[in-house]
């Protein structure tokens, strides 16, 4: 494992389970937590981190300067930071094009400067587009349908493109849909656990049959280490996932039965534009290739996801009451 890492998009959802999940397994090892703190980043996803190996710099991928110095000192980097809500880039495209290409160009540059020794981009399976037949495999076209998907698109390429043209040691992973512990409450799997437990509607857009292959954000934080520590890969598209294909509307049943709640709270609503009805990934590759595979099964972790909502009311109340309040009443007000 490398000394020094520099953790980008580290107070967001997986960034933070992945800051707890290699401080918990190494104690040599040094992380810098770079992190503009937009809307989706919160301190609170790291309360209960004490770690002397853990600093955190509050600041923006597409900000040269910090980048260059941040990269300088470290060996490896571990790229999350971006704009990361498929809904939100409908509205708001333009910050996804900024931070998520653009910053992303802005680290690679600082990573050739300075020789960084590897290079892991956190790209996702939306790049694909719709998987039709067959899961996606790493060497499918990109046909991204949203402005999220497509920024993501052109980031994992620039990232390859630098190992083509400089020989930076990039490695790319494209994950399905995460579900756990500290997702901000705007994504399908919290904001109908969050919605549930308050007695709200469940919105489910248009049929409510489109369907992800979900897995539990620990199996992806396992994963990107196991690509942090291989060897002979640069260059190289991973994908990552559980193969546990589920729709909306499982999702929503699911959530009620565990929380003891009745069906009468799903609420159907306009469909979002570009509704990808498909994601599920071929992930032979990494568990040929790498030897990893997921080990949570969706059930138990789905159900303990779930209890930790249940159990933390103090992390997402606040969340509920604040930014994202305005935010969820102007989206589903107006339908997607
Ligand atoms: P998130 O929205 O919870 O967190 C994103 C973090 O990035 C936040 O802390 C935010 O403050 C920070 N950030 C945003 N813009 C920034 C900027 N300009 N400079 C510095 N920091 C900035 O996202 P997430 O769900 O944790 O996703 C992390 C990464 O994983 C993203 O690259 C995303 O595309 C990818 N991914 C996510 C999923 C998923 O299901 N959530 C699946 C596959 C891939
Ligand atoms: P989301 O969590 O936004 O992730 P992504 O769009 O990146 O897959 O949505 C997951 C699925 O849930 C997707 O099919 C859209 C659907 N969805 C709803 O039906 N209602 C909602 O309120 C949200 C946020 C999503």
């Amino acid at each position: 494992m490398y000394k020094r890492l520099l953790v980008t998009g580290g107070m967001g959802f997986i960034g933070s389970n992945f800051i707890r999940h290699i401080l918990s397994r190494h104690g040599d090892v040094e992380i810098v937590n770079l992190d503009k703190l937009t809307y989706a980043g919160n301190p609170g996803n790291l309360e209960g981190v004490e770690s002397k190996m853990l600093r955190f710099v509050k600041g923006e991928v597409c900000d040269r300067e910090v980048v260059d110095r941040l990269v300088s000192d470290c060996e490896a980097v571990v790229h999350f930071a971006a704009e990361t809500h498929v809904d939100r880039s409908i509205a708001y495209a333009g910050d996804f094009v900024s931070t998520d290409v653009f910053g992303t160009f802005i680290l690679l540059e600082a990573a050739r400067r300075h020789k960084t020794k590897r290079f892991v981009h956190i790209s996702t399976d939306e790049v694909y587009g719709e998987a039709v037949g067959s899961p996606s495999k790493e060497t499918d076209a990109l046909m991204p349908k949203s402005p999220y998907a497509a920024s993501k698109a052109g980031a994992d390429r620039l990232a390859f493109s630098y190992y083509c043209t400089y020989d930076l040691p990039v490695i790319i992973t494209r994950c399905t849909n995460n579900y756990g512990p500290y997702q901000y409450p705007e994504k399908l799997i919290p904001l109908f656990v969050t919605n549930a437990i308050e007695d709200k509607p469940l919105p489910v857009y248009g049929t409510g049959k489109n369907s992800r292959d979900w897995i539990f954000v620990k199996d992806h934080c396992q994963a990107i280490e196991t690509i942090l520590d291989s060897e002979g890969q640069e260059g190289e598209v991973f994908n990552i996932g559980s193969g546990e294909e589920r729709s909306i509307l499982d999702i929503a049943s699911l959530v009620l039965s565990a929380l003891g709640k009745d069906d009468d709270l799903v609420e159907f609503v306009p469909d979002r534009p570009g509704h990808v009805r498909r994601h599920a990934v071929d992930t032979r590759k990494i568990r040929e290739r790498l030897g990893w595979k997921a080990a949570h099964s969706f059930d138990s972790a789905m159900r303990k996801t779930v209890e930790w909502y249940r159990d933390n009311e103090k992390w997402w109340r606040p969340i509920k009451s604040g930014e994202f309040r305005k935010y969820y009443e102007q989206h589903y007000a107006q339908g997607s």
